[in-house]
């Protein structure tokens, strides 16, 4: 049978990028497929890599708990539990590092990416990297031993995690080669993309939607009124086309990007399909529609998420038990590492 696992770091309020390309997903594969074995995770080792206030870190811990369990992820049905309570993942983490080569983590987009932010800051032509953190670095490494710790087969993510995955293949195959035992220690997991893989920005389209842009009216969040996302959907950049909405992500990615909103709070798997149906439609009748649907989406997630929010006691223990699941799953791994590389 299957293993699935999953994580999202605790920076916030999930946006409709995370809902769409990850977390509904979570919610669909858990209920789908009662025989598996279903992993959720709140990643708290990995926002470290950016700098935090410490308050507003517990904080977002603790309401990306409540998030999870809102949208429908079920610890009757899931382990659901906070990374940071179960150390064996940077034991593993460790372990895996010392079979990684730097040249690997360099390539990694991510990585490239910080490495020209930091650049412009300094407005230095020479690339200069002895200023960043080591976590920035060898997160991708804590990633794979988040999944292999479970010896999980299916990752569901947003298309964005799609070389992070890569990466966790290579690793596990290389200590699978390099630590040979009677059977291989590590599935080779798969990455699982949902049919809205890349949510663009609402004010951007050509980047992402994502946590940390500068522009709040870029990203609609779960906690969203009606009326912020109204306002949010009304302002979205699309093009002067007048004659009626297309799917063409490349000459058309704002109204795409709505058009692909729209097919996934609906549920639809295809959206160049879902789209045909939207011709007529004029870029204002088209911004209405979004908003209603998903205002329709997040209604009930926000409303359990406001109930669940102040139920303190109710999420510790959910934390608790989702922790005791989740180390005494990977206990059984580490024994079996441990053996292999002859520190047990
Ligand atoms: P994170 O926290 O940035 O994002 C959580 C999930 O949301 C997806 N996502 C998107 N999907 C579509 N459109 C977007 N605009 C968009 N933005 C984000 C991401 O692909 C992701 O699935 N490194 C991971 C967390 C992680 C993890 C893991 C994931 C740590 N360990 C092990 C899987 C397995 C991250 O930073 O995701």
């Amino acid at each position: 049978s299957r293993t699935i696992f999953s994580g999202i770091q605790p920076t916030g309020i999930p946006h409709l990028g995370n809902y769409l390309g990850a977390l509904s997903n979570w919610v669909k594969i858990q209920n789908e497929n009662p025989q598996d074995k279903h992993i959720f995770s709140v990643v708290g080792w990995h926002a470290l890599t950016l700098p935090q206030n410490p308050k507003e870190l517990g904080a977002s811990r603790r309401d990306m708990l409540a998030v999870l369990l809102a949208i429908g992820i079920d610890p009757k049905k899931s382990i659901i539990f906070h990374q940071d309570s179960n150390a064996m993942h940077t034991e593993l983490a460790w372990i895996l590092s010392c079979i990684t080569p730097t040249g690997r983590l360099r390539r990694m987009t991510s990585w490239k990416t910080r490495l020209a932010q930091s650049r412009n800051a300094n407005s230095e032509s020479e690339v200069d990297e002895s200023l960043l953190n080591a976590g920035l670095l060898t997160y991708p490494v804590l990633q794979a031993a988040d999944i292999l710790l479970y010896q999980a087969t299916h990752v569901p993510v947003g298309e964005d995690q799609n070389q992070h995955l890569e990466l966790c293949r290579d690793i596990a195959d290389s200590f699978n080669r390099t630590f040979k035992g009677r059977s291989r220690m590590f599935p080779l997991p798969t990455a699982l993309i949902t049919p809205s893989k890349r949510i663009l920005s609402l004010t951007d389209p050509s980047a992402k939607m994502s946590k940390s842009a500068p522009d709040p009216s870029s990203r609609i969040l779960l906690t969203d009124s009606a009326k912020q996302i109204a306002a949010k959907v009304r302002g979205a950049v699309t093009d002067s086309i007048s004659t009626g909405v297309s799917y063409d992500p490349d000459e058309r990615p704002g109204t795409s990007n709505l058009l692909a909103i729209l097919s996934a709070c609906f549920g639809h798997e295809d959206v160049r399909l879902f789209a045909e149906t939207c011709r007529g439609m004029s870029h204002g009748v088209l911004k209405g529609e979004v908003a209603g649907a998903v205002e329709d989406l997040i209604a009930g997630p926000r409303a359990e998420f406001e109930r669940l929010k102040g139920d303190v006691g109710y999420l510790d223990q959910v934390a608790r038990e989702g922790a005791e699941a989740a180390r005494e799953l990977s206990a059984r791994t580490m024994v079996q590492v441990r053996e292999r590389i002859g520190l047990s």
